[in-house]
């Protein structure tokens, strides 16, 4: 055997590694000529020409790989594509532009193969040329699918924590209101009733009469306020309970029948993040029912089965061709089934809508719960 004759694809690991810095920056020129993308308007670039040469050294062991082997594109290349992923957090980007992008660097790595192949000096076997092809395209492919999931990961993470930080506000809001504003109300209440000295005029007792109904009032609303923007019980006893708390409360304000069903939980905890999600997606169904349903009857269950929880909530009001609805173009100036939907993938979970006019609607929404979880394992927006 001779061994001063290379295989093609050593060969082409070769000159990958040694043109790995002339490709990464004729693939930014050409971005930049071909995509007409204003190169510091494309500041990713930047970090890409600095983490690309690495990536290609890479992809060169990648090349030399015998299929036999269990080692992975996604394996060689993914930590450094991870750490561009991260330097590109933030500054907004587009799925179908990183995907475009990377497809100009495949085509710049077919044309640099087969110049490679020229060069190559004696005959390549065709198994070896076929594995070089085969692979160099499939690198930037990985590339583009790595990138757009890890920034979507982070994305989803970022929106976790500000879903988080939005309930620790709404959580300090209500205690504020209960406490300062419930305080303040209830001295004025006093306050009112000690005005009656029992000499005043008939006028001035009924007025004292109706400022005590107005602070009575206020003291209410504020109550309410403090309920509805963080609802104690959620933080207290758990998902079960604030959902019938809320499932009570709504039925008697709408005057719409309700009745809830617990299958295979009793009072165990979940995790924060879910209790909340599937509390706000329960509310905001609720009140598409209230807008959008013209019901006589809600029913909630509320069900745990090995490591998902889900509820489902069903009215027999209007209903609705969910097809049609969501896909209308009005649909993009609603919020509800959109945000809710978000929140349920965001924990991995899922949204399911059954419905059709006339005929009632169904919401199936499920979440992943860490099958032997409890109180212990809850992290407390409240502490
Ligand atoms: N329970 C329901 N019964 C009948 N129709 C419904 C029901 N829930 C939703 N819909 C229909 O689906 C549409 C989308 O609901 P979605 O919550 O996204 O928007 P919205 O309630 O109209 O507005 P927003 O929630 O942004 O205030 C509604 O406009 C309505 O036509
Ligand atoms: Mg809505």
């Amino acid at each position: 055997m001779n061994q001063a004759a290379p295989t093609f694809a050593q060969f082409a690991a070769d000159r990958l590694v040694r043109d790995r810095r002339r490709l990464t920056s004729d693939w930014v020129d050409t971005l930049s000529s071909q995509l007409g993308l204003d190169p510091r308007r494309v500041l990713p670039h930047g970090d890409l020409l600095d983490h690309l040469p690495v990536v290609l050294a890479k992809a060169a062991d990648f090349l030399c790989v015998p299929d036999t082997e269990k080692l992975t594109a996604e394996q060689i290349i993914t930590e450094e594509m991870r750490d561009i992923a991260r330097l590109r957090r933030g500054q907004g980007f587009d799925v179908q532009e990183i995907i475009r992008e990377f497809d100009e660097l495949a085509q710049l790595l077919d044309g640099a193969a087969l110049r490679w192949l020229d060069d190559y000096p004696g005959v390549p076997d065709a198994k070896s040329v076929g594995r070089v092809f085969g692979r160099l395209n499939r690198v930037p492919l990985l590339m583009g699918q790595i990138t757009v999931g890890a920034i979507e990961e982070e994305r989803n993470a970022l929106l976790r924590q500000l879903a988080v930080a939005e309930e620790e506000e709404r959580l300090r809001l209500s205690r504020e209101l209960h406490d300062q504003m419930g305080q303040l109300v209830t001295a004025l209440l006093v306050g009112l009733r000690g005005l009656r000295s029992g000499t005043e005029s008939e006028e001035q007792s009924a007025r004292i009469v109706e400022l005590e109904n107005l602070a009575a009032r206020i003291a209410r609303e504020v109550q309410q306020l403090a309920l509805d923007l963080r609802p104690p019980a959620l933080d207290n006893l758990g998902l079960a309970a604030a959902i019938e708390n809320l499932l009570h409360e709504w039925s008697e304000r709408n005057g719409i029948d309700a009745d809830l069903q617990r299958i295979g939980l009793g009072d165990e905890r979940f995790a924060s993040e879910v209790e909340t999600m599937l509390y706000r997606v329960t509310q905001e169904g609720l009140t598409n029912v209230v807008k959008h349903a013209r019901a006589g009857h809600v029913g909630v269950v509320i069900e745990r089965r090995a490591g998902t929880l889900s509820i489902i909530l069903e009215d027999d009001g209007a209903g609705f061709d969910v097809d049609a609805v969501l896909a209308s173009s009005q649909n993009s100036r609603r919020l509800g089934v959109r945000g809710m939907r978000e929140r349920v993938a965001r924990l991995g979970g899922s949204l399911e809508i059954e419905s059709s006019p006339g005929g009632g609607t169904c919401l199936f929404i499920r979440a992943p719960v860490a099958p032997g979880s409890d109180s212990t394992e809850r992290d407390d927006p409240s502490r």
